[in-house]
């Protein structure tokens, strides 16, 4: 059964919360989207978009209103036990889970899941996230960074086939940040489908295969990641003449070097020197949102 389902897939998923005052909030209007087996796929948008409430309804915290997910298949609201095992999620606000060690808060949680022994995959994990050195300081002896990672341990404990980032780098410093991402690529390479909420789009340039580019609760974009950067950035070419001139062209992504040239009629002959800046996400991103 495993195999002949996407690990993630959304349909028309809608919701809509009301508001004390009856004001109705339109945070996801009809988004349907899949992850393919061991991709790394990027949920992108602006705040407010409608990302968390898409994992949330995931991850079975809230209902949706309309629409469905699934995760292998088996729909999350009529089949929780058998979706919630295959999946680990690491939620975009960090709870402050009290006086319990690192230590302790991975057995417990391994214990949810009916794992009794589970020392060696804790053990993997605290080396691969580097809180070997703090396994038994409780939550509040913790720094911001070291708490985000427990919560990346606590979401793998029991080895998930896919895993969903909510905006794992938010408020962390570059070396950490940077350690996530390897450590993202490693899980990937051992197979593990990735969905990763972020707005941080050289993130998501270097980690996600395809992405899904929301705005206003609407899926604007879906497509590889090249796709999105080909058809929606520009790329800049910088000539230095032997002439001693020099000149910089902006062009779409997707344009190709001799026809640049051909349509600025310039001859290979005169130039001395070239360097060309490809498109990247972020300009694509602010074309697809207008930010
Ligand atoms: N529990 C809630 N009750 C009411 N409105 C909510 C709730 N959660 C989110 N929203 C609203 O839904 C919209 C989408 O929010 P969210 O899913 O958190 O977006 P993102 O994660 O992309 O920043 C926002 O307008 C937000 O204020
Ligand atoms: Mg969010």
């Amino acid at each position: 059964m495993l195999h002949n389902h996407f690990p993630l897939e959304v349909s028309h998923l809608v919701k809509t919360y009301a508001l004390k005052n009856g004001v109705r909030v339109e945070a996801v209007r009809d988004v349907s989207f899949y992850m393919k087996p061991g991709e790394v796929f990027g949920l992108l948008g602006p705040n407010g978009a409608g990302k968390t409430s898409i994992i949330s309804i995931i991850t079975t915290l809230e209902k949706a209103t309309s629409g469905s997910a699934r995760v292998f298949g088996e729909d999350v609201d009529s089949n929780p036990y058998f979706t919630k095992k295959q999946m680990g999620v690491v939620h975009q606000e960090i709870v402050n889970t009290g006086f319990f060690t690192v230590n302790e808060i991975l057995k417990f949680q391994s214990g949810y899941y009916g794992i009794r022994n589970n020392n060696e995959r804790i053990d993997y994990l605290l080396e691969k996230l580097g809180l070997k050195d703090h396994r038994e300081k409780n939550v509040k002896q913790l720094s911001g960074g070291m708490r985000r990672r427990l919560m990346i341990a606590k979401a793998l404990v029991h080895s998930p086939k896919v895993l969903l980032l909510d905006e794992p780098t938010a408020g962390v410093d570059v070396h950490l940040r940077e350690s996530l991402w390897q450590f993202v690529t490693e899980l990937k390479s051992e197979g593990i489908s990735i969905l990763l909420t972020t707005h941080y789009l050289e993130e998501a340039e270097k980690l996600c295969e395809r992405v899904g580019i929301m705005n206003k609760g609407k899926i604007v974009f879906m497509g590889s990641t090249q796709e999105a950067i080909a058809q929606y950035s520009t790329k800049k070419v910088y000539i230095e003449f032997n002439s001693g001139e020099a000149a910089v062209y902006t062009e779409t992504a997707s344009a190709g070097l001799v026809e640049i040239l051909a349509h600025h009629k310039i001859q290979f002959t005169d130039i001395k020197n070239i360097k060309i800046e490809e498109g990247r996400l972020e300009e694509a991103f602010s074309k697809m949102v207008n930010t």
